[in-house]
């Protein structure tokens, strides 16, 4: 069934997609979380930076110079993929950016499950995107 990830072009000229951790600061990146908003305990830089280093794949959109998009990735490159946090700035939302973050991170992690965990905020995105719910999923916190 056709996806709106197959026609996932951007609605903003200049954006541009950065692989790895180019341009970004801690600093940026809970501006980002604070304002799309995405909720995360970790208001610590070191421990922000952390999550960023230790992650497959980060992926970032940028709008003349500004941050306007952040997705991270933990892979095993094999089965599984796990989305851990997608945020878009608020100004530029439902402009295709969320859009083209997965489907770049579908592209580079070809072959795996991409899993993810959905939020209140986010509710009826990812199903309008073609994503399935599970039921099946269970979680421990450490
Ligand atoms: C959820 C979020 C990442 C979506 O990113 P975005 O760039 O605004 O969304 P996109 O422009 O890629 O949307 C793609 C399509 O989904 C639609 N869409 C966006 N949010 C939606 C929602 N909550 N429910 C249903 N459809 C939605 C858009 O209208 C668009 O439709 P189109 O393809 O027909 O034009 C962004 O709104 C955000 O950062 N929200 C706050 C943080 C958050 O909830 N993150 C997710 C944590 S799991």
């Amino acid at each position: 069934m056709a996806s709106p990830l197959d026609s996932a072009t951007p609605q903003i000229d200049s954006l541009s997609i950065r692989d790895g951790l180019d341009g970004l600061t801690p600093s940026r990146i809970m501006t980002l979380y604070r304002r799309a908003p995405l909720l995360r305990p970790v208001r610590n830089p070191k421990k922000v930076w952390s999550m960023f280093e230790n992650a497959s794949l980060v992926l970032t959109a940028w709008n003349d110079g500004d941050l306007v998009g952040i997705a991270r990735v933990l892979t095993d490159g094999v089965l599984y993929s796990y989305l851990c946090d997608l945020a878009v700035e608020p100004d530029v939302q439902r402009l295709g950016v969320g859009k083209t973050l997965i489907s770049e991170i579908l592209e580079r992690c070809e072959g795996t499950e991409l899993l993810l965990r959905d939020s209140d905020i986010s509710a009826g995105y990812y199903e309008y995107l073609g994503f399935n719910r599970v039921d099946n999923a269970w979680v421990m916190s450490g």
